[in-house]
């Protein structure tokens, strides 16, 4: 169990959506924050919002920029104090049909909901394990991380990385009194598609008509969905108990159920029978 008042919290994607939840959560509830975002006027907003009551600071990083990365990290932790609460939850969402991604898309994808992750881990996870003082890690994945639905190959492969990654992150990281929580939201109201959308790679992407059109039904289709979903406040608070209850999983409601249950049971179906 750990008590976030007084630590200090890094929050990437930390000026909209579900960072921006976990943000107003761990306010509430005394943590210091630094947030980050490649969105300068959300975390302007943020900062306004927040600092009424507690300290933040922002800045914008490319969680993709390693170099980057490091040198926002310390100044972090020279201002706020050692980070021992990381939530690396910038993402994005989009992609192409299998056959028509390419590598620009492959990098953008994998870049900022993989190596974003593993960018984040490796920057603050040796000094929270060498200061001995505990802490806790949410790496915010999908339902597209448990069971592979409509999300698309691309955003599947990055988001089962990291419920792999956590999982073993957990599995390792117990004994020095670090929490990991994996987050695997269903349909969230924020909008990740249309900031998604503006900033995809487009250079080679080559689509059918038909293509063209069964994506953009998919993208109203996702929108709607995503619109009538969970507020992120709520997703904030349900973060917020994860890591004071040192929870491994959070599911925001209960839609991956059936996909859930239908991967699980064909994985074990395609075990070799008991040995008589
Ligand atoms: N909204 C949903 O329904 C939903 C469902 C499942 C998973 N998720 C995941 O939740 C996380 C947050 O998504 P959201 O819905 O709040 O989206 P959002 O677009 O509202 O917020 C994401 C934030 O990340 C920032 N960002 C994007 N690329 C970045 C980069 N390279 N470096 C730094 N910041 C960057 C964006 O500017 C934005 O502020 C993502 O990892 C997403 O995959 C969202």
């Amino acid at each position: 169990m750990t008590d976030v008042h007084g630590r200090t919290a890094f929050i990437t994607g930390g000026g909209n959506g579900i960072g921006l939840g976990i943000a107003r959560s761990l306010a509430r509830a005394g943590a210091k924050l630094a947030l980050v975002d490649l969105d300068t006027d959300a975390l302007a907003r943020a900062k306004a919002e927040l600092e009424q009551i507690t300290p933040v600071e922002t800045y914008r990083l490319d969680v993709r920029d390693r170099a980057a990365y490091a040198a926002v990290a310390a100044a972090v932790e020279q201002s706020l104090g050692p980070v021992s609460l990381l939530f690396n939850n910038a993402g994005v969402a989009g992609g192409a049909p299998a056959a028509k991604l390419t590598y620009d898309l492959w990098d953008w994808g994998i870049g900022i909901n993989l190596h974003g992750v593993i960018n984040g881990i490796q920057t603050f996870l040796p000094g929270m394990v060498a200061r001995g003082l505990g802490g806790h890690i949410v790496n915010t994945a999908s339902g597209a991380g448990l069971a592979a639905t409509t999300s698309g190959v691309l955003y599947s492969t990055a988001k089962f990385g990291v419920v792999g990654m956590s999982e073993a992150l957990n599995a390792e990281l117990g004994g020095a009194g670090i929490g990991v929580t994996v987050l695997c939201p269903g349909p969230v109201a924020t909008g990740i598609i249309q900031r998604s959308a503006s900033t995809s790679p487009k250079a080679g992407l080559v689509l059918t008509e038909e293509q063209k059109r069964a994506s953009a039904e998919r993208v109203a289709k996702m929108t709607v969905a995503l619109n009538q979903g969970v507020g992120i406040d709520d997703v904030g608070e349900m973060v917020l108990k994860a890591v004071r209850e040192n929870s491994l999983y959070i599911h925001t409601d209960r839609v991956m159920e059936a996909p859930i249950k239908a991967r699980t049971k064909a994985l074990l179906d395609a075990m070799p029978a008991p040995a008589a």
